[in-house]
């Protein structure tokens, strides 16, 4: 278990490397490491993360609500970097127990908490509960809940007193445009979706196309506040706004 103060000397020392170089120096340190691939242009950690000997981990959550063609571009990523992709699902039970108290899309009245909860977060949950780092694609440029994002953090989400992660976020300092730039300079696969107006990809009915000179994370969550939109993957960049 690394101290508050090694993780963020380990920070400090990361935070103007290049993503697959910090890939690759958190995989030597953390061998337990997974990268999380959600199907969108995130593809560039895949893309670094693959080329690395051992490869780390990879997984994806499948909510049962993503789009199909991002369900087929996942597949398409699979089989292109030859994954051993580890493909999560949310329980059934407790998916059950939503679906017959709050219906199919009880998130347009009462938050994404609960379903994202119960889709991504718990799922994660207990996955991380066997590696000791997650990589993320978060970046500071996404949303104004991740304009402090470290790239190295420890994750007070998925953190226990027995048992601590840490994620790792080696995109924090990338703009979108860089990502965008090395996904057509090396003609890396990428999302149907993006060339139909979708910039941030989530769930179907969670995610929407967006017009001109709109932010990307717009098309997400569209109905909920700016400030607070984010998914308990990432519950702590709210907790770091508050401090
Ligand atoms: S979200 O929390 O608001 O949904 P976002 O879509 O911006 O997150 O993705 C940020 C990072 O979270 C992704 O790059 C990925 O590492 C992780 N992530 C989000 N959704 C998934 C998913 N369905 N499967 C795997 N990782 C995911
Ligand atoms: Fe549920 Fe929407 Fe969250 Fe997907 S993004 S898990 S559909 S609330």
């Amino acid at each position: 278990m690394l101290s508050t103060q090694e993780v963020s000397s380990l920070n400090e020392e990361l935070k103007d490397s290049e993503p697959k170089d910090i890939i690759a120096h958190m995989q030597s340190l953390l061998p337990k490491l997974a990268v999380a691939f959600s199907g969108a242009e995130d593809v560039v950690l895949v893309h670094f993360a693959a080329k690395l000997d051992p490869r780390p981990a990879f997984l994806s959550l499948d909510t049962g609500r993503l789009h199909p063609q991002t369900l087929r571009y996942i597949e398409q990523i699979r089989k292109h970097y030859e994954l051993d992709l580890d493909v999560l699902h949310p329980d059934p039970a407790e998916l059950d127990q939503l679906i017959k108290n709050k219906g199919l899309y009880s998130f347009y009245e009462d938050g994404h908490e609960e379903c994202c909860g119960i889709r991504k977060v718990a799922p994660l949950g207990r996955k991380l509960l066997h590696f000791d780092a997650w990589v993320t694609g978060q970046r500071r440029d996404q949303s104004p809940t991740r304009q402090e994002v470290p790239v190295v953090e420890i994750d007070s989400s998925f953190s226990t007193a027995e048992h601590q992660v840490l994620k790792i976020n080696p995109l924090a300092n990338w703009s979108s445009a860089q990502v965008w730039d090395l996904i057509r300079m090396l003609e890396i696969p990428y999302n149907p979706l993006h060339d139909e107006g979708f910039v941030s990809i989530g769930c179907e009915p969670c995610t929407k196309a967006i017009g001109p000179n709109q932010h990307e994370r717009e098309g997400r969550w569209w109905w909920e506040e700016a400030t607070i939109k984010e998914c308990g993957l990432h519950r702590g960049n709210l907790d770091r706004m508050s401090d």
